[in-house]
């Protein structure tokens, strides 16, 4: 495992930190060095916070898949890069060594060249959790076309959102996927999608269930078709550090989900520096990262970082209970997994399971556990550490974002502090700042404030896809000088980080973002619907679960089956809009929402409310008609 930028103890960390905020430039060169590079840069770092320009080794010439791939293959040729375990515990698992991987990717890259696929044009993928998902992204990477992937969850309508934003001319599907005892017809999804997608000229589809699925003439073809007689050697594109390396789209307050822009060297140096790091990982580490490549987890640390370091990486196509509640730990000991990098809310659905589908497993392979994506609650973080890790099992509890591009708050394993619900420490590199409402910065510890950060980081979003201003407005403009997380945090005593949850309007379900009026959006798309309002409230299993108020037209119907009838038929509307995934757990009909006399929602009493703290609704003598606060107290679900 190479030794470069390792940080090996708490001294080390000190100095590693104190280096890179005082001379940052050279402490990311020499970071950077290792590398393949065609072209070494001129300059390291140039950031205008304010204005959201932010280049990191400007002039460098590269290609990531150099790096991930053909760098190891002289000492880790035969070293398995991917291991992959099926849904289906009974079929047979796959192992990619390097040199395999390698080979499997110049022949994707091949067929892409071959279908007319450029630098710099967009690539959407749809695809199960299956190893050709991660050749294909690869395969974009070597010859510079920007992927986009999209969930495999999400809905015709939001892929066709996606696909039409980054203008995509190629789409790579599959026939069908397996989650869990469902199997969904994938390619089928991605049909409806491009009925509104003009600028898709061809969809190359992987065979992964054998089902049959329709194949439109001059527009679709086989993958294995293309494939076969094409050459296993496909020379890599050369890159500039700056170009786009791949788009992921996410949730954000307002409007629909936003592109976000990685480019190619600074997100390369900050995946692999943060994996090793974060996780302190070790040539003969088994690594299991069990979140979907169609989230920003799933690129950083199930694919970028671990190959970029040399790594083994698990990949699961599964569900955390299918075949039973058991499976993470089966699939733990089936692999001798080492390291283990999973969501709080998967992990609080198995707690709530008989013990036993723990106990059954010896889980003695585990070394260190990893949780991202939400605050991980005192009670899970103990049944983890107990449970899962035995007691010796550091747990990194990793705060950052899809716009951050890597970890940005987090205990090293083993080496700095983690303590239960604290992110803890930030990463060399990464300054956080805790700012008051007025932008002005919150001085020492015991504080809490809007996290916001202070310098640039290689990892750092780079743009909104096609609209700059948005990513400046999002990011930039709101305290000018930083870059605003959109988090609350607290700093204790010891100056150790709690991430507190979004200030914004955006909810983390599940680990996964919506912003209230995307869903919001969606639910009004529904001819029962006036208007509505969707806020967050708190959920034992999903961190935040999502509550509607919706007003009808007709008013609130008298009778039961025609409520429910009317709930159903919205909720039928936000899976085809967005997706299962963003379905509310409640929906309230109410005959009016609490608004102030300009007009705007108060969705202060609507959040207390869906928390069930109808006690102290603070000063209602402002709103409009403040007998509707009394009506949907009454109706609360
Ligand atoms: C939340 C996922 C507390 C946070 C990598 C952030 C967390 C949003 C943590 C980003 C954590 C992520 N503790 N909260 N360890 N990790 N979050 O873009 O609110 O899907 O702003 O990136 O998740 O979600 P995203």
């Amino acid at each position: 495992m190479p030794e470069h930028a390792r940080i090996r103890s708490l001294e080390e960390y000190h100095e590693a930190y104190r280096r890179s905020t005082e001379t940052p430039e050279q402490f990311w060169a020499e970071v950077a060095e290792p590398f393949t590079w065609r072209r070494k840069w001129d300059s390291v770092m140039n950031s205008d916070m304010a204005a959201g320009h932010n280049d990191w080794f400007q002039g460098a010439r590269l290609n990531i898949t150099e790096n991930c791939l053909d760098r190891h293959l002289s000492t880790r040729g035969n070293k398995l890069a991917i291991v992959y375990e099926p849904n289906d515990p009974h079929t047979r698992h796959l192992r990619l060594t390097y040199r395999e991987l390698h080979q499997e990717v110049c022949r994707f890259a091949n067929v892409l060249h071959n279908n007319g696929v450029e630098k710099g044009d967009r690539v959407c993928i749809y695809m199960p959790m299956i190893p050709q998902l991660a050749i294909a992204v690869l395969a974009c990477a070597r010859i510079g076309a920007i992927h986009s992937v999209i969930f495999a969850g999400f809905s015709a309508n939001a892929i066709a959102d996606r696909v039409n934003d980054a203008q995509a001319t190629v789409v790579l599907t599959s026939d069908g996927l397996n989650r869990g005892a469902k199997q969904i017809p994938v390619k089928r999804v991605v049909d409806e999608a491009l009925e509104s997608c003009p600028s898709v000229r061809r969809v190359i589809v992987t065979e992964h269930l054998g089902w049959p699925v329709h194949m439109q003439e001059g527009r679709d073809v086989w993958y294995h078709e293309e494939a076969e007689g094409v050459a296993k050697t496909c020379p890599a594109e050369e890159m500039g550090a700056e170009d786009p390396l791949f788009i992921l789209y996410t949730s954000g307050s307002t409007g629909k989900p936003k592109g976000v822009v990685h480019t190619t060297a600074g997100y390369m140096v900050w995946a692999d520096y943060t994996f090793r790091n974060v996780f302190q990982i070790e040539e003969n580490d088994i690594y299991w990262c069990t979140a979907d490549i169609g989230w920003v987890t799933g690129h950083t640390y199930l694919l970028y970082g671990p190959l970029l370091a040399g790594a083994t990486s698990l990949m699961f196509e599964g569900v955390p209970t299918y075949p039973s509640p058991g499976r993470f730990w089966e699939v733990i000991d089936k692999h001798s997994v080492t390291v283990f990098y999973t969501a709080p809310t998967a992990i609080r659905s198995l707690m709530a399971h008989d013990i036993n589908h723990v106990l059954a497993y010896s889980l003695d392979s585990l070394r260190v556990l990893g949780s991202v994506g939400e605050p991980i609650n005192e009670e899970a973080w103990h049944w983890y550490y107990t449970h899962i890790g035995k007691e010796r099992c550091p747990i990194v509890d990793t705060w950052w974002q899809t716009e951050t591009g890597g970890v940005m708050i987090s205990a090293l394993a083993g080496i700095t502090p983690s303590v239960p619900a604290r992110a803890g420490l930030p990463l060399p590199g990464v300054l956080p700042v805790l700012l008051n409402q007025d932008g002005s910065e919150i001085e020492g510890n015991d504080q809490e404030g809007y996290l916001a950060i202070k310098q640039s980081w290689p990892g750092i979003i780079r743009t909104t896809y096609g609209d700059h201003e948005r990513a400046r407005q999002t990011y930039f403009a709101p305290y000018p000088g930083y870059y605003f997380t959109g988090d609350g945090a607290r700093r204790d005593e010891n100056g150790l980080y709690r991430i507190i949850g979004r200030v914004d309007d955006v909810i983390n379900v599940s680990g996964h973002r919506f912003g209230t009026a995307e869903i919001e959006n969606a639910i009004n798309q529904n001819s029962h619907v006036v208007e509505s309002a969707v806020v967050g409230f708190p959920h034992d299993v999903k961190g935040q679960g999502i509550y509607a108020y919706v007003i009808c037209p007709e008013g609130v119907p008298e009778a039961e089956v025609e409520r429910q009838r009317i709930e159903a038929s919205i909720i039928e509307t936000i899976v085809a809009e967005i997706g299962r995934i963003a379905k509310p757990d409640k929906i309230q009909l109410v005959s009016g929402l609490p608004k102030t006399r300009s007009g705007k929602i108060m969705r202060r009493i609507l959040r207390k409310v869906a928390e069930g703290d109808t006690t102290n609704l603070g000063d209602t003598t402002t709103l409009l008609d403040p007998l509707v606060v009394d009506e949907i107290i009454s109706g609360r679900k």
